[in-house]
């Protein structure tokens, strides 16, 4: 299939079903099954834009939607197809037009070629960290996207790109990946219809004093995205491939894909001045299992830390919660 074929936007745009077919190279004793995943009727939801103001969306995990009424950025997008489901946004909710897709690094989680594709013909510029180049634990995510048909844009930390009424910086993201170097991630600070939020993806808050840099080059953050996967996989779990010989298991399980512990999230939220706290990209939603290996239990460190993290923010008088499915925010212009 050509990329002119593949990328018929056909959620928005409708098509013939000769034309789809011919598209598709469908025969016709798989006709049947091709009308299954067709429709005629397209009543978009209501609610996708915004006529003032500033609203964020939560599609789960680590997916975030930011918006304002000329500007729309997407982060992470990892989306339920279930329309049905509820209790979730979906690719119904997305607006026509998503300006900036952010990727925060090329965890499994975070880069995901089944949303991806499907919402390619919707995205101005896919904006990516800088990868070390040359190293086999630290593939070029510019090369993967732009193979896959997207115009790329490739950042460095304080990297920033100015648009009508706010900005996107490219921050530095600590910790995650094992110990390995791995160049190709950020975390990213952006300023939208009056609010600065950070989104903090798996980084962990190693040291302090980088968040206090970070605060002094970019100003503080309103709003917090904070990834709590505190004790995560071991470095086998992802990377064994990566190894031309046996990892020692005291190795691997010393050197986790850990994000911030309760201390750790609770030094961002100061050092940054964060007014509002949300916790995710926990990988907890029930669509993006086949893909995460989480299986809590209210036991669970992990959750006990977000309880912990969550207490201390409300002592502090910092807003606090732990996102799971669904959220909305919005504010006033
Ligand atoms: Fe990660
Ligand atoms: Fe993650």
């Amino acid at each position: 299939m050509t990329s002119s074929t593949s990328s018929s936007p056909l959620r928005e745009r409708p098509a013939s079903e000769a034309r789809i077919r011919e598209m598709l190279c469908v025969a016709d004793q798989q006709m049947d099954t091709l009308r299954t995943l067709l429709t005629a009727d397209r009543a978009p939801v209501a609610g996708r834009t915004i006529e003032a103001g500033g609203r964020i969306r939560y599609f789960g995990h680590a997916c975030v939607l930011l918006q304002s009424p000329s500007v729309s950025i997407l982060v992470d997008p990892f989306i339920s197809s279930d329309v049905a489901a509820g209790g979730r946004f979906t690719y119904a909710d997305l607006p026509d037009r998503l300006d900036y897709v952010l990727i925060t690094h090329g965890h499994q989680d975070h880069v995901v070629p089944e949303t991806l594709l499907q919402i390619r013909n919707r995205v101005g510029v896919v904006v990516v960290p800088r990868s070390g180049g040359g190293q086999r634990q630290d593939p070029s995510l510019r090369l993967f996207l732009r193979d896959l048909g997207f115009e790329v844009r490739e950042v460095d930390d304080f990297d920033e790109i100015a648009f009508a009424g706010g900005r996107i910086v490219a921050t530095p993201f600590l910790g995650e990946h094992s110990d390995l170097d791995i160049r190709a991630k950020s975390t990213y600070c952006v300023r939208l219809a009056g609010r600065s939020m950070f989104i903090g993806a798996d980084s962990s808050g190693l040291d302090p004093q980088l968040y206090r840099h970070i605060r002094a080059a970019v100003g503080p953050a309103d709003i917090g995205f904070l990834g709590m996967e505190c004790d995560g996989a071991p470095l086998t779990w992802l990377c064994r491939p990566l190894f031309t010989q046996p990892v020692p298991r005291q190795m691997s399980v010393t050197r986790k894909l850990s994000g911030s512990n309760a201390a750790q999230a609770a030094d961002i939220v100061r050092e940054l001045g964060i007014q509002q706290a949300f916790v995710y990209a926990m990988g907890e939603e029930d669509w993006l299992q086949h893909v995460m290996a989480t299986s809590y239990t209210p036991e669970s460190f992990q959750l006990q830390q977000v309880a912990e993290f969550v207490a201390t923010c409300r002592d502090q008088g910092v807003a606090a919660e732990h996102l799971y499915r669904q959220r909305e925010i919005a504010w006033e212009a």
